[in-house]
């Protein structure tokens, strides 16, 4: 594996790379975060969200097109009500801030998850983002929210199923092009790089399909001091691998 020289991680930090249009960041960190200062929570959250503001900007000015996040999965459900209320919250509050700025600077938002758990002001604002931003091509801002990968591929395999029933779609022409149609992500390519922080080793459920060959990379920071210098750290990562898609490297024979 060869290592990165500084020409390619400049290539990186400037979006030439070719291959490198989709970034995915689990956003971990945040409760451990606070409690390292003897806070509630709910601030390692706030900060969490000045760490996504960040991040958002940073990617853009890098070149990067697509950015998936991870904000609030199916499991997340299973922590105290006063902490969902608080996520539900600031998603709102992100929205209802940063909404008018993000459509002014061409971001499209969309939010990937199931609609129907969330409270109807959530919806209705989230609806709103995605209508608002509809028009917009130049960066792609996606927010897993209330999102499962399990979930979403049992949904999209829901939608297929009474596609067959309509005599939509025949069960021959399920293949995999097919399945990603009715998943949540249609539209978006497929994660190049997978950032997850706070130094966990796993994928808690986030894009399992979509990452099937995606570059994982594990950082030990904590999500609210996530910045700048931390994506540039993870694309240089990134630079250093080989992506071989099953096939052998040129010059292995
Ligand atoms: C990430 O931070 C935010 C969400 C999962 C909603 P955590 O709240 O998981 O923070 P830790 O992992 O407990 O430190
Ligand atoms: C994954 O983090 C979900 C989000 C970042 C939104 P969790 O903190 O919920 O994951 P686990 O419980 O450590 O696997
Ligand atoms: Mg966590």
């Amino acid at each position: 594996m060869a290592a990165a020289s500084a020409s390619d991680v400049t290539n990186v930090v400037s979006g030439q790379q070719p291959g490198l249009s989709h970034v995915a960041i689990i956003m971990d960190g945040n409760g451990r975060w606070a409690k390292a200062r003897g806070l509630p929570r709910a601030a390692g959250h706030e900060r969490g969200v000045e760490a996504l503001r960040r991040t958002v900007e940073a990617a853009g000015e890098i070149g990067i097109r697509y950015l998936t996040v991870f904000s609030f999965s199916t499991e997340n459900w299973r922590r105290p009500a006063a902490e969902v209320n608080a996520l539900f919250g600031l998603l709102k509050a992100y929205v209802q801030r940063d909404l008018a700025r993000l459509t002014r600077e061409g971001v499209r938002i969309r939010i990937i998850g199931q609609r129907e758990g969330l409270p109807a002001d959530v919806a209705a604002l989230v609806d709103k983002a995605e209508r608002t931003t509809a028009d917009n091509s130049k960066f792609f801002l996606t927010i897993a929210f209330n999102y499962g990968g399990r979930e979403e591929i049992a949904r999209a395999a829901r939608r297929m199923a009474l596609a067959v029933e309509a005599g939509e779609l025949k069960p021959d022409e399920i293949d995999e092009t097919r399945l990603g149609h009715f998943l949540d992500t249609d539209m978006l390519p497929d994660p190049d790089l997978l950032i997850r922080t706070s130094g966990e080793y796993r994928l808690s459920n986030f894009l399992l399909w979509q990452c099937a060959y995606a570059e994982l990379v594990f950082m030990d920071v904590l999500w609210p001091d996530f910045d700048r210098a931390s994506l540039e750290e993870a694309l240089a990562k990134y630079q250093e691998r080989e992506r071989r898609f099953g096939a052998v490297s040129p010059g292995a024979y």
